[in-house]
């Protein structure tokens, strides 16, 4: 059974999951209105992964005897100056979310709730991937400056890079 301080917490992930899946889908629409269609894949893609992010929380909640709460969601950014700022934020973004995980992971072992603690492992794992995927894209677009050409080839890369598929418990 859930601590009603560890559910609270749960409850808080799943809105920002649910908040980072529409942050992503914002980026697809964007960059797709700017004829960047790898980069919009790319997005589109990672706002789907959100969701499942989201909803093994949701699972696992009620699982565990808790009440999985869906959240009102603040509205995301609908437009970015550059693809480089899109991606900054994108970066900054995760970051954010490594931060959740972590504190999720101390509340856990606060409360010597070790189901919970072993869940959270298959997150801290994908927000290292996460996070790494992320700067290696900046690193890339910071390569390639303002430059037109290397912005068409950026957009082709990233449409190349294959995202990992969920490997966590099944939703
Ligand atoms: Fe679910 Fe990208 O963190």
């Amino acid at each position: 059974m859930l601590s009603e301080q560890m559910q609270n917490a749960l409850n808080a992930q799943i809105k920002i999951e649910a908040e980072s899946s529409q942050v992503y889908l914002a980026m697809a629409s964007f960059a797709e209105t700017q004829g960047f269609e790898g980069v919009s894949s790319f997005m589109y893609m990672h706002s789907d992964e959100e969701r499942q992010h989201m909803l093994k929380f949701v699972k696992y909640v009620n699982e565990r005897g808790g009440h999985a709460t869906i959240s009102e969601l603040s509205k995301p950014p609908l437009e970015y100056g550059s693809l480089k700022e899109m991606f900054e934020e994108l970066f900054a973004h995760e970051v954010k979310v490594s931060k959740s995980i972590n504190d999720l992971v101390h509340i856990s072992l606060q409360e010597q709730d070790y189901a919970t603690h072993n869940f959270l492992q298959w997150y801290v794992a994908e927000q290292i991937e996460e996070e790494a995927l992320a700067r290696t894209i900046l690193d890339k677009i910071n390569l390639i400056g303002d430059d037109k050409g290397g912005l068409y080839l950026f957009d082709r890369d990233v449409q190349a890079i294959t995202v990992q598929p969920s490997t966590g418990p099944a939703v």
